[in-house]
């Protein structure tokens, strides 16, 4: 059969792979605990979902919306983001989108022909280096170390970038799958590098909104208003807002980029799903109390965490952030593919192994904490220990 090469070469989703080795689990070690996906473990607010249903009861939402988003959303999307980065971000430089990996697909269309390269740093996001393998746009991989945290470093990013030409940096901070957050300091000197090199940044905050009082703001690329010719800027409302399965995320971007970007929107999207807008556009001031109170639960989970691994002998945790610990292998225990499937067909614990995430990845597993409460947490040390 002829189908897509581009499609073929690209890497199977790596989330139903890593279920499936649980399929074999016969329930010894307990239930099986699944630890491979970033989503929320708490459930919507009420408020939310309420309004949610009422939205997709109404004709209104019914009907085919703009193609960048509706208003309402742009505008509320605008001031938050006016406010977290004390910057001046207007509804015209939003765009909604069907969620944020779509909006990283489009952007790359926008960006890059096939044939052309895109840095990302090692471990990647995978669905970022499949959106380019799809798009036939090569992935150059920028390493990253524990030993600095898991933030690339500026001066080997601009002699990589000199080496091997790109038309994009993307960064991810907080991080998939490490939990990294880049220091302030550290995405401004990969504004100017990406900027002397006409290069452009790429910025995913997807899990910004877990970030502490003190890391806040991120950065100040919003403070210049020349933002807009050279970075990207890319958002999920999936995690925050606890709604994944309603497709919403956003991307902030200068009026040059907007022009092509509305051709890939028109295509892909038509418009966003119209329920979930209209109900996000109350819930982003709505529900500030009860995003600043996840926020507190997601810090006491990775504390938790923390001082759960520790007391295991052999396992060393090289990262823990946000929704993410990335967790380094006994010496003795066998490599992150065949650990990850012992865990999952032995212990019911389900994680994704380094590999899934990239070149260099082989002692590593990323175990989504956040998904989990703290009954569940207190039972990972007792299967990990069993690998060993
Ligand atoms: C860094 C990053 N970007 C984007 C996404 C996808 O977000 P969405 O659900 O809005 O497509 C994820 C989800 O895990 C993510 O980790």
């Amino acid at each position: 059969m002829n189908l897509s090469a581009r499609l073929r070469e690209t890497a199977e989703p790596p989330i139903p792979a890593a279920r499936a080795w649980a399929a074999r689990y016969a329930g010894g070690a307990g239930p099986a605990l699944d630890l491979t996906q970033a989503v929320p473990g708490y459930p919507p607010p009420p408020e939310l979902l309420v309004r949610l249903a009422q939205a997709a009861g109404s004709r209104d939402c019914a009907g085919y919306g703009a193609i960048d988003g509706d208003p309402p959303l742009r505008k509320a999307l605008a001031d938050d983001m006016s406010a977290v980065y004390r910057a001046g971000i207007k509804a015209a430089d939003i765009a909604i989108t069907a969620g944020c990996n779509l909006a990283f697909a489009m952007t790359m269309a926008v960006l890059a022909e096939p044939g052309e390269a895109v840095m990302l740093p090692a471990p990647w996001y995978f669905n970022h280096q499949m959106a380019l393998t799809m798009q036939g746009v090569r992935a150059v991989p920028l390493p990253t170390r524990p030993e600095n945290g898991f933030v690339p470093d500026p001066a080997e990013t601009a002699a990589l970038m000199d080496a091997h030409p790109v038309r994009a940096l993307v960064l991810v901070s907080p991080n998939n799958p490490t939990g990294a957050v880049y220091p302030a300091a550290v995405i401004q000197e990969f504004s100017e590098i990406c900027r002397a090199r006409g290069t452009w940044l790429v910025l995913d905050e997807t899990y910004r909104d877990f970030l502490t009082p003190e890391q806040s703001p991120p950065h100040g690329l919003f403070g210049d208003p020349s933002w807009r010719d050279g970075l990207v800027h890319l958002y999920s409302f999936s995690k925050a807002y606890c709604v994944p399965g309603h497709r919403i995320g956003a991307i902030a971007a200068g009026p040059a980029f907007r022009a092509q970007l509305a051709k890939a929107l028109d295509t892909w999207q038509i418009c966003p799903a119209r329920p979930a807008q209209e109900a996000l556009a109350w819930a982003v001031s709505g529900l500030l109390e009860w995003r600043e109170g996840n926020r507190l639960l997601m810090a006491d989970r990775a504390k938790l965490f923390r001082a759960a691994v520790a007391q295991l002998p052999g396992w060393r945790l090289d990262a823990i952030g946000t929704y993410f610990a990335y967790l380094r292998l006994p010496e003795g225990a066998p490599d992150a593919l065949e650990s990850a499937e012992l865990l999952a067909s032995t212990q019911g614990l389900m994680t994704l192994p380094g590999p899934f995430f990239g070149p260099g990845q082989q002692r590593h597993l990323r175990l989504a904490f956040a998904n989990a409460g703290a009954e569940v947490l207190a039972q990972v040390p007792g299967r990990l220990a069993a690998l060993g």
